[in-house]
């Protein structure tokens, strides 16, 4: 086993291969456990602040029920609710949360806010998603791809199609590096992940593990083969309502149908999505879309998400094992 105590988990870099793909058994160990009625509980008496500057249903469910499970306490603080960015910088802020609480979770548009957090806290700080990483959905995203296939991760290729430069993007390119895995981030150039902090990286390392990452605007030669089809959204949180329309017009042809599911050549392929995903246009935002484009979805057609492929409610609930882990082998006994 690893030493991962006091550790802080700001982005998927922080770890070695090893570390990372430990951090999957623990919580592959700790979902069975859950689920056959043995867990032990490692973080009894444990404080944990959870704050977020925009919002979420997977991230923090997941953050306050696997804290309870483990015994742990929990404190939310939301946009609005604390003092952070508005009247007090975050180099405070950490200071005076890292007195009370033995370990912080922060959600926020600003990578180096999170990494602030983490220098001065003096207790293991998770990033719950930032503009540039999200490391806490990576490692739910490959539980589940362990969990629905016979291959080892090494053997397996994930084509990730559509806004590969945000967040998801810059996280799959790295944890797929790390797991040794076929890698394809399907895209236009314009939405390939930044060279210096995610590509660069994420070769170097691909050259220890063996994982391929291939950038491709190609469609059928990214599909080609794959085992998963993930995608994300195309606008991501905090981006202006503006870049929707030359988003979609980038993106389009992107698009996770049955047609692209079809040409993965795969009839076992699978669905992934981070969530929440515009599958059909009735919600809020969406409609506004709808009425403006004609179009009935976006990054996924309903057809697909529906489908016997999509596996992305097991993803959803693994958002909880995999946090849960994250918090018991950096804060557990
Ligand atoms: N996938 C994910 O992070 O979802 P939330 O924004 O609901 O937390
Ligand atoms: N890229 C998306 C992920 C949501 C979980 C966003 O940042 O909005």
């Amino acid at each position: 086993a690893f030493n991962l105590r006091n550790r802080s988990f700001v982005k998927e870099l922080d770890f070695t291969p090893q570390e990372f793909a430990f951090l999957l058994g623990l919580s592959a160990d700790l979902k069975a456990a859950k689920y056959a009625g043995t867990e032990r509980p490692r973080l009894t008496g444990k404080n944990i602040a959870l704050i977020f500057e925009k919002t979420s249903t997977r991230t923090r469910c997941a953050f306050e029920v696997a804290a309870h499970d483990q015994g742990a306490h929990v404190t939310y603080l939301d946009p609005s609710g604390s003092q952070i960015g508005h009247k007090e910088s975050m180099k405070d802020t950490a200071r005076v949360l890292g007195r009370m609480f033995d370990g912080i979770e922060y959600r926020g548009s600003s990578q180096a806010l999170v990494e602030e957090l983490a220098e001065h806290a003096g207790v293991p700080v998770w990033n719950g998603l930032t503009d540039e990483w999200h490391p806490t959905q990576t490692l739910a995203d490959f539980l589940t791809v362990t969990e629905h296939t016979d291959k080892p991760l090494r053997e397996v290729t994930l084509a990730y199609m559509g806004d590969a430069r945000n967040n998801l993007g810059n996280s799959l390119t790295v944890a797929g590096a790390l797991l040794g895995l076929d890698v394809r981030m399907v895209a236009p150039e314009e939405r390939w992940p930044d060279e210096e902090l995610v590509a660069a990286p994420a070769r170097a390392i691909a050259e220890t593990t063996g994982a391929r990452i291939t950038f491709t605007d190609d469609v059928a030669a990214g599909l080609a083969g794959a085992d998963f089809v993930y995608t994300d959204v195309w606008v991501s949180m905090g981006e202006p309502a503006e870049v929707w329309d030359e988003r979609i017009r980038q993106l389009l042809p992107y698009q996770v149908n049955a047609e692209a599911l079809k040409a993965t050549g795969n009839p076992d392929v699978k669905f992934l999505h981070c969530l929440p995903a515009f599958h059909d246009l009735g919600t809020e935002v969406g409609r506004d879309i709808h009425a403006r484009t004609g179009l009935s979805a976006l990054e996924v057609t309903d057809e697909v998400f529906e489908s016997s492929a999509s596996i992305v409610f097991d993803q959803a609930e693994n958002r909880m094992h995999t946090i849960k882990a994250v918090m018991a082998a950096t804060l557990g006994g």
